[in-house]
């Protein structure tokens, strides 16, 4: 049996796991610094490492302890290496690389948008490849052919704001707090979608997207009700808004899949735990003939889970860094 301990803090959560044989999970322990970081309206980069230092090795240990497999059994040490906030990706870096080093064990360096598609093999009844997956968060917005488990032919990506970054900066902009993803989603369900008509985005390239002139529409609008003295129905813009985001998403995955002709697509990302974009995909997929795939919410925000997953996958080819492995704050899915 092989099992891969994992450690991710690209962002805002300190979280580690470990996994038994790429897909059962012993253990996955989640520290959120979200209660941080809400005063300042977002990550403070600084705040963010610093407080990865001081929970990582008691995350690590009670990861390790949940899972009943000691330092010692462990197979690998997976570790993601970008993209993400570099001080933070160094934090989880180095202690990968000082458990790795001091146990000599494998150490595995994942890339952090890949370790969001293989969410997905965590599943029940998970996707075979090929299919089409949406990686939707708060730094990205990529749809993928997921060619196998360790192969993606990206056919889009945002040209400019991220999804989960839309849904950051329309929360600040209507005052609403961070992150602005779970309050925007809560605060839609008592609201009209179509109260407001926020634009969808043009783009050159079939299966790209685009949020920036979405954000520029709201605040447009906020600055307009505000000139006229009028007073804004937060919830009605937020289902507005939420709907414009949901329906960029949905149709562009859905025509990747006419387009190319796959019959499966599934969601990733912390957008992917929208409960309006769960619900439109699933009914689209329906509609066209396309078999649905999601993971749970908690599997969908930042995890190590799928982390440990997508390490699996290097560490049974034999794929394994060394002690040089750098963190990668720009990495990329490339087309
Ligand atoms: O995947 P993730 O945890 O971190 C990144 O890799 O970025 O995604 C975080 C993003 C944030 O922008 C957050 O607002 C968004 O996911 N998010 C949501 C929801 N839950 C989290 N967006 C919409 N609806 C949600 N329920
Ligand atoms: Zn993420």
């Amino acid at each position: 049996m092989d099992h891969i301990l994992a450690i991710e803090t690209s962002c805002d959560e300190t979280a580690a796991a470990v996994l038994r044989n790429g897909t059962v999970i012993l253990s996955d322990i989640i520290y959120s610094q979200a209660e941080i970081h809400k005063k300042y309206g977002g990550v403070v980069p600084e705040i963010a490492s610093r407080k990865h230092l001081d929970v990582i090795s008691q995350v690590v240990d009670e990861a390790i302890e949940i899972s009943g497999v000691s330092f010692n059994e462990l197979s690998a040490v997976a570790v993601t290496k970008g993209p993400g906030l570099a001080g933070a990706l160094l934090t989880g870096l180095s202690y990968a690389k000082g458990l790795a080093f001091s146990l000599n064990k494998p150490l595995i360096g994942v890339n952090h948008i890949e370790g969001h598609i293989c969410a997905n093999f965590l599943i029940d009844n998970a996707p075979e490849p090929p299919f089409v997956c949406l990686v939707a968060s708060g730094g990205h917005t990529h749809l993928v052919c997921v060619k196998s488990r360790t192969e993606y032919n990206v056919l889009g990506m945002t040209c400019d704001d991220a999804s989960g970054e839309a849904f950051d900066k329309a929360a600040r902009a209507l005052g609403l707090g961070y992150p602005g993803g779970p309050i925007i989603d809560a605060l839609s369900k008592e609201g009209n979608p179509d109260a407001v008509n926020f634009p969808r985005a043009v783009t050159e390239r079939q299966f790209d997207f685009s949020f920036s002139g979405l954000k520029s529409a709201l605040i447009s609008y906020i600055n307009k009700c505000e000139r006229a003295g009028e007073k804004i129905n937060a919830a009605d813009v937020a289902a507005s808004y939420q709907r414009a985001i949901v329906d960029a998403l949905t149709n562009k995955l859905m025509s990747a899949c006419n387009h190319f002709g796959y019959k499966k697509a599934a969601l990733s990302g912390g957008v992917a735990s929208n409960s309006t974009l769960r619900k439109k995909a699933a009914e689209e997929c329906e509609k066209n003939g396309v078999e649905f795939f999601l993971p749970p919410p908690r599997l969908c925000t930042d995890n190590a889970a799928m982390i440990a997953c997508r390490a699996y996958y290097d560490f049974k080819r034999g794929f394994f860094d060394d002690l040089s492995l750098n963190a990668y704050p720009g990495l990329r899915l490339n087309r």
